[in-house]
């Protein structure tokens, strides 16, 4: 997906917003303040050093407009984008390996301009496309104990319906995620586009931050980190799995 220049020029904002109530040059705001970095697929490791990186900073300094200049960065970028190292995709889910005994899920949108993913009408095409990828994890990761996602999306109710109903039980807040698509993909719709509304409502509340610490109150949702026991999930989608097992591997 390209991502259009509103999106990124809503994040530098925000790093300009974090350079005046933090003592910290900008590009150190654009590092750790936004997902621009990620964007650049330059991964996940946030090297204020790596080639890429570099590149783009010295750039910052010539730029007659800041926000031109990395929008430009992006595009020239994009084809050199590498995807995350998932285990397998189902649908708009695709999950990958967190450790021996959990796995991550995730959400990317691959539906037709016209369709909204997260719409009642494709609601059994989602359930299906976990159905799937549950039984994948069952018969590949059969040490899995635990699903973690951290995502904007858990606010949903639309979301939310996807998944069994007690897993919200697990939800924190997951602080600090300025870095990251969980946080910021709240502004977009699924073509792209930032949303006008959601959009205009952060930039007020960001007008009325006066100390670096409540920055993440600019958001008008927070990333939500879950992490509940996969049998729930296996109940949901009708995946026939050891429940003993799990009880010994859980402790639950
Ligand atoms: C997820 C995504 C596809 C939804 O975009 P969309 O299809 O254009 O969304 P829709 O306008 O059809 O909205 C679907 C529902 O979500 C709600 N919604 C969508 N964005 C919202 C937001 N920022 N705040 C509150 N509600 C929102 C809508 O109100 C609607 O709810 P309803 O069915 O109860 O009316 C889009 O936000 C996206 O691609 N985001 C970037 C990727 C991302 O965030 N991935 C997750 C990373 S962890």
């Amino acid at each position: 997906m390209r991502y259009s220049k509103e999106f990124f020029d809503l994040q530098i904002d925000f790093a300009r917003a974090a350079v005046a109530l933090i003592d910290m040059p900008i590009e150190r705001a654009l590092l750790d303040y936004t997902n621009i970095y990620v964007r650049f697929g330059l991964g996940r490791d946030f090297d204020q050093d790596h080639p890429t990186w570099r590149c783009y900073v010295d750039g910052l300094s010539q730029a007659a407009d800041l926000c031109d200049w990395t929008y430009r960065f992006y595009l020239a970028r994009t084809e050199a984008s590498q995807p995350q190292s998932m285990v397998a995709t189902f649908g708009c889910f695709s999950y990958a390996k967190q450790d021996a005994k959990c796995v991550r899920i995730h959400f990317q949108n691959i539906e037709p301009p016209m369709v909204s993913p997260l719409s009642i009408d494709r609601l059994p095409v989602r359930l299906a496309e976990l159905r799937s990828l549950f039984d994948h994890v069952r018969r590949n990761q059969p040490e899995a104990t635990r699903v973690a996602g951290t995502s904007w999306l858990y606010n949903l109710r639309a979301y939310q319906l996807c998944f069994p109903k007690g897993y919200m039980a697990s939800a924190k807040v997951a602080k600090s995620r300025f870095r990251n698509m969980p946080l910021w993909g709240q502004f977009l719709d699924r073509n792209g586009f930032v949303r006008i509304d959601i959009a205009e409502d952060f930039l007020q509340r960001l007008s009325n931050v006066t100390n670096g610490r409540d920055l993440s109150l600019s958001f008008p949702l927070q990333a939500l980190a879950v992490e509940p026991p996969i049998a729930q999930f296996y109940g949901l989608y009708g995946i026939e799995h050891d429940q003993r097992m799990s009880v010994l591997r859980t402790g639950e």
